[in-house]
């Protein structure tokens, strides 16, 4: 059972290459999306280490002049899919997105070059400078006054699109009233109980016509923008990848690069202290235009550990609130807390669970020697692969695969789960 997920997953991979880059999955997400494609690295790396290292490398290719990298590329265009390049005019070549997702690379580059050779560290070290150009782009465009917090601009930039996090953010949004009859795909791809309503998606596009129409001036949308709010999960990412770009620096000689990143991130820990929620025992989203914090635990809340964020005593706090959490669930970790009333087993980013998440959280668990914890999540992420296959999202209660089907990023953690078990088991003989 498990060889026989290991070759479903690594076909999934393969079915969903476009050739150099790797689409979430067909028809409802038909480009390259950045975070998306950074798994996809991880999963290719258990097979085939070049092609992961194309992804990445693809995925740079479309790195704006400013230095962000972009959270979907355009690199052919497909009617099937709305907002495409016309809605967001970057004005780049390839067309993209006009803002950013969850900077995850940093850390798939340090655990390929750590389980790889001299060809992974040459690889790393060609997109080494591309790397730090997007993280300074986060510190710059994303935090202008240097608080140590970034926000995000667009609850897309978060990755986890339709959380209850954005509420309090989303309706301050005023919709335009040119903003016209959108040509939604989405809703004819999968069941619209899964997906965002009306109402939140004309916000979601009043948001991307504020930037196009400053044609993506990326310092007045922090600072004038219909949207600014602290992700936990971005700004934890991307601690985590500054950690990890401070260590890649070290190993390719650069202590300058190395002493940037580490001062990034120390100022990144104290800016930790404005989001967290005595209410909730966690790290919370926070509008960043009101002061208002977000009421439940979340996926993203939980991978403080993975960033080492907080005091111990918080971060004792967030362990507990994770163990009370996976005890309402039998597969975790929900993107909302099961305990709260908003709580939706089964709709988008309020309930379900995602692999992709899990993965970072299990990692943060076990860093802190939380290894059973940590064991557990990756089982019950495991479980719910086994019962339903390789979906894009599951309901953490029945484990039912949720969203789009043979999906590349809940079968690339499978992949780097499955070469954690086979090193195990070497290690073992
Ligand atoms: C959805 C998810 C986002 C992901 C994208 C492609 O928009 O919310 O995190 O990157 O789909 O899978």
């Amino acid at each position: 059972m498990h060889t026989s997920l290991k070759q479903q997953a690594i076909d999934i991979l393969r079915m969903n290459d476009r050739g150099g880059y790797t689409v979430p999955t067909a028809r409802l997400y038909p480009y390259q999306w950045e975070w998306d494609s950074v798994f996809a690295a991880l999963g290719f790396a258990t097979f085939d280490r070049d092609r992961a290292w194309v992804e990445i490398e693809t995925l740079f290719s479309g790195q704006w002049a400013d230095g962000m990298v972009p959270h979907i590329i355009f690199h052919k265009t497909d009617p099937d899919y709305f907002p495409g390049p016309e809605m967001w005019k970057s004005n780049t070549v390839p067309p993209s997105s006009g803002h950013s997702q969850p900077p995850v690379a940093a850390s798939a580059m340090l655990t390929m070059m750590k389980t790889g050779g001299a060809i992974d560290r040459a690889r790393a070290k060609a997109l080494f400078d591309k790397l730090i150009r997007w993280h300074r782009w986060f510190h710059t465009y994303r935090d202008p006054d240097e608080t140590g917090v970034v926000g995000i601009i667009h609850p897309w930039e978060s990755g986890r699109d339709n959380c209850p996090d954005w509420d309090i953010g989303m309706a301050e949004v005023a919709v335009p009233e040119d903003l016209g009859d959108l040509p939604r795909r989405d809703i004819t791809h999968v069941d619209p109980s899964e997906r965002p309503t009306a109402e939140q998606y004309n916000r979601y596009l009043a948001i991307v016509k504020f930037g196009q129409e400053c044609r993506w001036d990326h310092l007045e949308i922090a600072r004038n923008g219909p949207f600014f709010m602290v992700d936990p999960c971005v700004q934890f990412a991307l601690m985590r990848g500054d950690r990890d770009l401070a260590e890649l620096a070290d190993a390719f000689g650069e202590p300058g690069i190395r002493d940037e990143a580490e001062s990034w991130l120390k100022h990144s820990k104290e800016g930790c202290e404005t989001f967290w929620s005595e209410d909730v025992g966690g790290f919370v989203a926070k509008d960043l235009r009101s002061g208002g914090l977000s009421t439940a635990f979340t996926n993203a809340s939980a991978m403080a550990l993975y960033a080492d964020a907080g005091t111990p005593d918080q971060q004792n706090r967030s362990v507990a609130e994770i163990a009370a959490i996976l005890d309402n669930c039998s597969y975790g970790f929900p993107s909302w807390d099961p305990r709260d009333e908003q709580f939706e087993s089964r709709r988008y980013w309020r309930g379900p669970i995602w692999s992709v998440v899990n993965y970072m959280i299990a990692i943060g668990l076990a860093d802190k020697d939380e290894t059973a914890l940590a064991e557990r999540l990756r089982a019950d992420t495991r479980k719910a692969v086994e019962k339903s296959g390789f979906y894009e999202y599951f309901d953490p209660l029945s484990g039912e695969g949720l969203g789009g089907k043979l999906f590349t990023w809940t079968a690339a953690i499978h992949l780097a789960w499955a070469m954690g078990d086979d090193m195990l088991q070497a290690e073992g003989e």
